[in-house]
C-alpha cells in the first residue's frame, strides 16, 4: 500500500471510530432510559437487573440478531429524558426505547418515538393517558386505575365505610385518587378528605395530624416506588399505626424493595397490586431465586418484573417478526401478545398497548423472619378501566 493509501484507510478508520455504531443490521439496539441517581434512584437499580436478568436467562441473540442493551441514567429529569432518547435513536440507532421511571420522563420521549417511529416500551410510570401520547408506546408495567378501582371493591366489601385519600401531587396520584374515590364513592363510600402532597420533599406530617382528628376507618394512600418509607415513618410518628385507621392503598407503598426497611408498621396494610415478590408460581419461585442470586440478595419488585417482561416483548416480538427491527413490523408483532410472567397470565391489548393482567389483594405478613405482600384474593385479566370508560 502507498503512503496515501495508507492515510486513507487510517483517515477512514478513525472516522468509523468516531461515528458511534454505524447501524450493525445484525444488532438490536434497547435503549433503557432510567433514573439511576436521584430519589427514584431504586427504581433504576431494579429495572436494570430485571432487563439484565432476562437477557443473561435467554441468551444475547434472537432471531439471528445481537441485543444491546444500552442503560441511560435520566436522574429523573425529563429535559435529560428526552435528549437521550434523541440520541439513542439518532446516534445509536436504537431499535427499542424502554424504561422511564415517573410519568413526566414517559411523556418526555413520546414524541421522539413518535416521530423516529421507534416502539417506547413504558416499564415503570403507569398514569392511564400514557400510551395515548404516541401510538409507539407499549407498557408493561401497570396503570394506577387497573389498581386502584379493586381496592375501593374489597374496602366496600370489608366494612370500611369512611376514607382519607392521600396521594403525591402528580399524574399517577390523580389517577389512584379519581379511581379509588370513584369507585368507592359509587358504591356508597364516603371520601371524607382528599390530600394531595408535592412530589418533591414529600411532608405527610401536617396531614396525617388532621387525619388522625378525623377519624376515618382507613387511609389509602398512593406514593410512588421508593417513597413509602418516608409515609411509613410519619404514619407510626403520629401514632396512627396504633389508632385503629386501616392502612390500605396502591401496592406502590409496600414495595417490596423497601418492605424491610419500613419494617413492623406495615403489617397488617392492605394493598392491590399486579406484582408480589411472593406470588405462588413456579415462574415467579424461579424468577426471584435467579434475581437474588444475580444481585447480592435483593429482592425483585414491581418494577423489576415489568422490565424483565419489557425484556421479554421484545425478544418475542421479534421471533415473530424473524428478527425485522423496524418499527412498525415491532410495534404490530407486540400488540395481542400473551405470556406467562412472574407475576401470573399477561397480555398486551391490541387497541390500548396496555398490560392486561390479574390484580391481587395481599396483606403485610411476617412469613419465614420476612415481610412480605402476601396475596389473598384475585381479580382476573384486568384491563385499564381509564380506557375503557372512554369507550
Ligand atoms: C409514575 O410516575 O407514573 C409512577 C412511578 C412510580 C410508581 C407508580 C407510578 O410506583
Amino acid at each position: 500500500m502507498t503512503a496515501k493509501r495508507w492515510t486513507l484507510a487510517a483517515a477512514l478508520c478513525a472516522m468509523l471510530a468516531a461515528s458511534p455504531a454505524l447501524a450493525d443490521e445484525n444488532t438490536v439496539t434497547v435503549g433503557l432510559i432510567l433514573p439511576m441517581t436521584g430519589p427514584s434512584a431504586s427504581t433504576g437499580k431494579q429495572e436494570k437487573a430485571g432487563a439484565e436478568l432476562y437477557i443473561h436467562e435467554h441468551g444475547d441473540t434472537v432471531a439471528g440478531k445481537k441485543i444491546a442493551l444500552v442503560v441511560k441514567d435520566d436522574t429523573g429529569a425529563a429535559d435529560v429524558t428526552k435528549r437521550l432518547a434523541e440520541e439513542l435513536v439518532g446516534n445509536e440507532h436504537a431499535s427499542v426505547l424502554m424504561g422511564f421511571g415517573l410519568t413526566p420522563l414517559a411523556l418526555a420521549a413520546a414524541p421522539v418515538a413518535t416521530e423516529a417511529k421507534v416502539p417506547e416500551i413504558v416499564t415503570a410510570a403507569a398514569t392511564a393517558m400514557i400510551t395515548e401520547k404516541s401510538p409507539y408506546i407499549v407498557r408493561t408495567s401497570f396503570t394506577l386505575p387497573q389498581a386502584a378501582a379493586p381496592m375501593a371493591d374489597w374496602a366496600l366489601e370489608n366494612g370500611i365505610r369512611k376514607v382519607v385519600t392521600v396521594v403525591t401531587d402528580y399524574g399517577p396520584g390523580v389517577d389512584a385518587e379519581k379511581w379509588f374515590g370513584g369507585t368507592f364513592e359509587k358504591g356508597g363510600g364516603m371520601i371524607m378528605q382528599k390530600i394531595r402532597v408535592p412530589l418533591k420533599n414529600p411532608d405527610f406530617a401536617p396531614f396525617l395530624q388532621r387525619m388522625a382528628d378525623d377519624k376515618p376507618d382507613a387511609v389509602f394512600v398512593f406514593v410512588p416506588s421508593g417513597f413509602g418509607a418516608i409515609f411509613m415513618k410519619q404514619f407510626v410518628e403520629r401514632g396512627l399505626d396504633k389508632s385503629g385507621v386501616r392502612l390500605i392503598g396502591t401496592g406502590d407503598v409496600t414495595d417490596d424493595d423497601l418492605l424491610a426497611a419500613i419494617g413492623d408498621a406495615a403489617l397488617g396494610a392492605v394493598t392491590t397490586h399486579h406484582y408480589s415478590a411472593d406470588h405462588d408460581s413456579p415462574e415467579n419461585k424461579a424468577f426471584v431465586a435467579a434475581f437474588e442470586k444475580a444481585n447480592n440478595g435483593m429482592r425483585p419488585n414491581f418494577m423489576a418484573v415489568a422490565a424483565y417482561d419489557g425484556m421479554g416483548l421484545v425478544y418475542k416480538a421479534l421471533e415473530k417478526t424473524k428478527g425485522d427491527a423496524s418499527g412498525d413490523a415491532l410495534l404490530a408483532a407486540m400488540k395481542g401478545l400473551s405470556w406467562t410472567s412472574p407475576r401470573g397470565p399477561v397480555s398486551i391489548d391490541p387497541e390500548t398497548r396496555d398490560i392486561v393482567q390479574n390484580i391481587y389483594v395481599r396483606k403485610v405478613e411476617m412469613k419465614d423472619g420476612a415481610l412480605f405482600n402476601v396475596e389473598f384474593a384475585t381479580i382476573p385479566d384486568v384491563k385499564d378501566p381509564y380506557k375503557a370508560s372512554k369507550r
